[in-house]
């Protein structure tokens, strides 16, 4: 079978993703055992390294010090680490990358505290590259990721949550990282703004399509290939362009099973059935699809003004299964 493009893309930058693994497993070390048991508990359960894969990817791309963008890469996937270390105990989930979460295993304290260490960590490597521009990037995005977390606190249970609350959130929870990631390879190669710019807009771009999709994917995905349970966002009550577009034009009763299940959290087992059911009979997953879609093109017309090279054409192809990935 064909690699996918993420794969594709760690094959061709294979030697330096080993250096960021190297730089990730040294990093996550310290003399209280507990730290690197949690942290390698995730972190060697692998996951799709995308946003890691991007930073080297921007930077390849326009012969940047790859020395530098290891320790940037590294410092964006201990982010993300963090991030769903933290976003695990909020969600209450309890599967993650195929295992048992972090939470269930360590619990909700270690868990939280462990994702501390990961950003204080990142923080560490930023330093390292010895640029006060990449250390503002980054810490920005990381900035504004727990500020998405925290707004979408304020949306979860609240039905009247529309489509730009959302994408609100989205873009600050998932996009602004993968608009980091491609952003600080440009800088490290000395790019001009025009180019800055349309690096982080691609990320930026293509994270809000990759969350969307990651949300389409909570009512449909098969649980099994995504590694995480599948209904997580119902349970929770949180609000997802699914169950937006669902509500955009449900009748008085639907409105009312949802003010009940994702409003108030009263749910039977029956529930989830049924909103898939809705979900279903209002389009709202291709509507859901259709919207990544959008974004997902607007990402890559972004690229149009670099020059042409294989980096391009996979960065291109990435944007491309992100629409179309099943887990
Ligand atoms: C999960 O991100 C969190 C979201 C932003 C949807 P990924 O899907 O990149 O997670 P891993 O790293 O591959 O497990
Ligand atoms: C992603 O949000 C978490 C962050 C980007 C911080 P979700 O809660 O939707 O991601 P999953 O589904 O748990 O991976
Ligand atoms: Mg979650
Ligand atoms: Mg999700």
């Amino acid at each position: 079978m064909q690699d996918n493009p993420l794969e594709q893309l760690a094959n061709t930058l294979n030697s330096d993703m080993r250096s960021v693994d190297k730089l990730i497993v040294s990093y996550m070390q310290s003399d209280v055992p507990l730290i690197p048991k949690l942290a390698e508990y995730l972190i060697s359960a692998g996951g799709k390294r995308i946003r890691p894969l991007l930073t080297l990817a921007s930077t390849a791309m326009f012969d940047g010090d790859m020395s530098k963008s290891y320790y940037l890469a590294a410092a964006v996937e201990f982010i993300h680490s963090a991030t769903l270390l933290h976003d695990d105990v909020v969600d209450k989930s309890d599967e993650r990358r195929g295992k048992k979460t972090a939470n269930l295993v360590f619990g909700n304290q270690a868990s939280v505290l462990v994702g501390d260490f990961l950003f204080s960590k990142s923080f560490q490597m930023m330093v390292e590259s010895g640029s006060l521009e990449l250390l503002k990037i980054l810490s920005n995005a990381s900035a504004i990721i727990a500020q998405g977390e925290v707004l979408q606190l304020s949306t979860t249970n609240d039905i009247s949550t529309n489509m730009p609350a959302y994408l609100e959130v989205i873009e600050g929870k998932t996009a602004a990282l993968f608009a980091a990631s491609c952003e600080v390879g440009a800088v490290i190669s000395d790019q001009d703004n025009a180019t800055i710019t349309a690096m982080r807009d691609y990320g930026m771009l293509l994270g809000t399509a990759f969350q969307i999709i990651d949300d389409a994917l909570d009512y449909s995905a098969d649980q099994e290939k995504l590694g995480k349970e599948i209904g997580d966002d119902f349970r929770e009550g949180k609000m997802t362009a699914p169950t937006i577009f669902a509500l955009e034009n449900a009748s008085d009763d639907e409105r009312e099973f949802w003010q009940r299940t994702l409003g108030y959290k009263d749910q039977t087992d029956t529930d989830f059935g049924k909103a898939m059911e809705l979900i279903a009979r209002h389009n709202a997953l291709e509507k859901t699809i259709d919207l990544a879609k959008d974004y997902a093109l607007k990402s890559t017309q972004n690229l149009d003004i670099l020059p042409d090279s294989e980096i391009k054409s996979l960065l291109c192809d990435i944007t491309d299964y992100t629409i179309t990935r099943s887990f």
